[in-house]
């Protein structure tokens, strides 16, 4: 056992409640590794998830992955992606309680860390890129197809856009303000700005139509426009419009949903695999120090961070 600094929120409510406190991170048991983070990879969740706790998850740990260096290993373990030796430079999603200086985690979760990804970057590639791999299993994308991204700009919508480009021949129109049309650009795709008139904006640019759409945004705006644009309510996914989703008969996927955590968890290797060969980047905009999460989720609450963050212990 190791007494250690974590970020809880201690009640319900988002990050203007949390504390950084002590805790106590237990040796690992067999089937489990300590892991020395380095950095902490952010994500909308880490402070909308917490404004639901019930009482008995009080307090609620945050963060939801991490990547670090392997302190202790439990009897007989293995990790995720093989033999692992302390010292290792490792990657874990998805975990409870990122924001913190060390974690005990299942070593199932854990995965060796390739060597081109920097610790914030490696911290911050598999939430995203896994819903984005979730989108596209249900949308049943394939080449040939021009889809619509809403929020192509942001961590979910770059790793969407890189993963088609993976598929290849799809083309991909993505939203983003003004300012991150050269992030869209970059990532392979055809920028449309969002706001009044989108949808007309997105007709002009894709006469023959729209197969699919996906909604990283949540706002009434890209539910209507997906609603306008794509024929088939089945290949219209979001990841932010729950309510959405059930009144008006789109595709919901989270973490929460069994279907989504199996295959989730399913692609996470393919996708460290993707991010070493250089095929997926993980654009990193700021790190912070540990002790300035608040600083951290403020930005990320403006809801342009501009790209990732991460927490550095
Ligand atoms: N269900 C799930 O499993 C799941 C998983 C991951 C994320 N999410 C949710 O998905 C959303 C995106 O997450 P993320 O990590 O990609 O966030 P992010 O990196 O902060 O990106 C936010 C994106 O939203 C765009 N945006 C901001 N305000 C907008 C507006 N009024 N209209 C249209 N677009 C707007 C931003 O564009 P500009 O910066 O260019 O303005 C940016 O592209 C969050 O709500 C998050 O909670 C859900």
């Amino acid at each position: 056992m190791s007494t250690e600094r974590g970020w809880v929120a201690p009640r319900p409510g988002g990050s203007e409640v949390f504390e950084l406190v002590e805790i106590e991170v237990p040796d690992p048991a067999v089937g489990e590794v300590t892991i020395e983070i380095r950095a902490a990879g952010m994500n909308p969740a880490d402070y909308k998830h917490p404004r639901g706790a019930k009482p008995e998850q009080l307090p609620v740990r945050i963060g939801y992955e991490v990547a670090g260096v392997i302190r202790a290993i439990g009897p007989d373990t293995t990790i995720a992606s093989g033999p692992v030796s302390i010292g290792d430079e490792v990657i874990a999603f998805r975990v409870s309680g990122g924001y913190a200086t060390a974690i005990t985690v299942p070593a199932k979760d854990v995965f060796a860390k390739p060597e081109n990804l920097t610790f914030p970057e490696a911290a911050n590639l598999l939430l995203a890129a896994a819903t984005a791999a979730d989108m596209i299993r249900v949308t049943g994308v394939h080449p040939g197809e021009t889809v619509l991204v809403h929020g192509a700009s942001g961590a979910v919508g770059v790793s969407l856009l890189q993963q088609f480009r993976e598929i290849g021949g799809i083309r991909a129109i993505g939203t983003a303000s003004a300012s991150n049309a050269d992030v869209v650009r970059q990532f392979g795709g055809e920028p449309v700005e969002y706001g009044s008139g989108l949808a007309d904006r997105v007709r002009a640019m894709a006469p023959e139509g729209v197969s699919a759409a996906f909604d990283c945004v949540g706002t009434d705006e890209a539910v209507e426009v997906s609603l306008a644009l794509v024929e088939d309510r089945d290949r219209i996914v979001t990841i932010a419009a729950q309510h959405r989703a059930a009144d008006d008969g789109i595709r919901l996927v989270a973490g929460a949903i069994p279907e989504s955590a199996a295959f989730r968890d399913s692609v996470r290797g393919r996708l460290i695999d993707l991010a070493a060969a250089g095929t997926l980047v993980v654009p990193v905009a700021r790190t912070f120090p540990l002790t300035q999460a608040h600083e951290a989720l403020d930005l990320l609450e403006s809801g342009h961070p501009g790209g990732k963050l991460a927490l550095i212990p």
